[in-house]
């Protein structure tokens, strides 16, 4: 006998702390990075819950994670809900985990009711979706969605110099009771759950937005090599300072871009140099660079006049630029049916939506490139995420859950009577 599946809130409240454990920060928030020993803790985690339920559990060559539960019909493209488990360096409790961790909520709920769906439901936590640790991000989601090959990225290096093909070996060897899946299965479509990491809908006091279509991404990476020399000795006319170049360079795109387009963005989140001592010119300085823009030739644009303000820096002091592309992500749209079955199953549940656009990526822009997917938003304070104070409240949370609940229920098929 089966009633209506509900979400538990306290439970879904309780894992969230759980999965915050791991990694937790001294300042509240989450250093679980991907592919490192929190990160493998933290699947090690949901993977043993899901033992715990008798859900199967796979991995793929991507160390994506994926828990199971089983539909009427077997043969049936499973509907895929979740996220990722992976954090930024001084990342936040939510980005990432809440949606992971409310799609298995929703596994938990459908089980507790007694609730068969039609169709098999899955979740995946997709590994190293924000590219702090390994660049690019995505990159669990891209290899699921064949954008890219996992070995393409095997001698990218972490900061401490560990290849990204060793983690990874390491992550799937940490799961070894996990069964292997070497082709991606076809899925009915995905759904997403995350923050929104901005501040409409908190503004607007609506707790889920429909996520209409994300902008896109480009990473550069910067390198300006001059020459080492002496502080106090060199002439401004015998420098070549890789310092002054990168300064110049980014002084002037930060003063610019995003004042000529509000629509833009462009940060520069990291930046070392070398030799890194007081008392000598840098010979050679790298820099990140994130640009967004919805608009793919606005985009464009934008990259070429980075390259264009680089090379002129560079000149002025007589250093070389080089310039790789780290990540480039075409904006996307997702699918229109699914979006309106977000705003039905808000309906149906008396939820506030509202449809939105993101400025973050997420994996859902890679899945949508191989089946129909969507995202739901909820609100955090104050926009803030990629913080270690992001927070997000607990009703919007429990809001975000049952709307996602409704919607696997609406997509994956509730079981109909002759299959009782
Ligand atoms: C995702 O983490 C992003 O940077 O948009
Ligand atoms: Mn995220
Ligand atoms: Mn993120």
């Amino acid at each position: 006998m089966s009633r209506p599946a509900a979400v538990d809130g306290a439970r879904l409240l309780r894992s969230l702390a759980d999965f915050a454990a791991i990694g937790a920060t001294p300042a509240g928030g989450v250093n679980r990075q991907a592919l490192s020993i929190e990160d493998r803790r933290a699947r090690r985690l949901l993977a043993e819950r899901a033992w715990g339920r008798g859900f199967s559990v796979f991995q793929d060559e991507a160390a994506n994670l994926f828990i199971r539960r089983e539909g009427v019909h077997v043969d049936l493209p499973p509907l895929l809900i979740g996220s990722h488990l992976d954090s930024q360096p001084t990342g936040g409790r939510f980005d990432g985990a809440l949606g992971t961790l409310s799609a298995f909520e929703v596994l938990e709920a459908l089980d507790d009711a007694g609730v068969s769906t039609a169709r098999p439901v899955e979740v995946v936590a997709f590994t190293n979706e924000e590219g702090s640790r390994y660049a690019p991000g995505c990159m669990g989601s891209m290899a699921f969605a064949g954008v890219h090959a996992v070995s393409a990225w095997h001698e990218v290096m972490a900061p401490d110099g560990t290849r990204l093909e060793e983690d990874l070996a390491a992550t799937l060897k940490a799961l070894p009771e996990a069964v292997m899946r070497h082709a991606r299965p076809d899925i009915l479509a995905f759904i997403e759950l995350h923050i929104e990491q901005g501040p409409v809908l908190e503004r607007e006091t609506v707790p889920i937005g429909a996520v209409t279509a994300v902008q896109g991404t480009k990473w550069l990476e910067v390198t300006f090599t001059g020459q080492a020399a002496h502080a106090g000795t060199t002439p401004r006319e015998f420098r070549k300072d890789a310092m002054a170049a990168a300064a110049n360079a980014i002084a002037e795109l930060q003063a610019t871009v995003m004042a000529a387009d509000p629509q833009s963005r462009l940060t520069v989140g990291r930046l070392t140099l070398q030799p890194g001592s007081v008392n000598v010119i840098p010979e050679q300085v790298t820099f990140t660079i994130d640009l967004r823009h919805p608009d793919g030739a606005a985009l464009a644009v934008l990259e070429a006049l980075v390259r264009k303000t680089c090379a002129i820096a560079g000149e002025r002091w007589g250093c070389t630029a080089a310039i790789g592309l780290l990540l480039d992500m075409a904006s996307g749209v997702f699918d229109s049916t699914l979006v309106d079955a977000i705003e039905t199953a808000c309906r149906s549940r008396k939820i506030a939506c509202r449809r939105m656009t993101s400025g973050a990526f997420h994996d859902a822009l890679f899945v949508n490139r191989i089946a129909p997917s969507a995202m739901l938003f909820v609100p955090c304070r104050n926009g803030v995420s990629h913080n270690e104070a992001e927070f997000v409240e607990d009703r919007h949370v429990l809001l975000g859950a049952e709307a996602l609940l409704e919607l696997t229920l609406n997509l994956a098929g509730r079981r109909t009577a002759s299959e009782n």
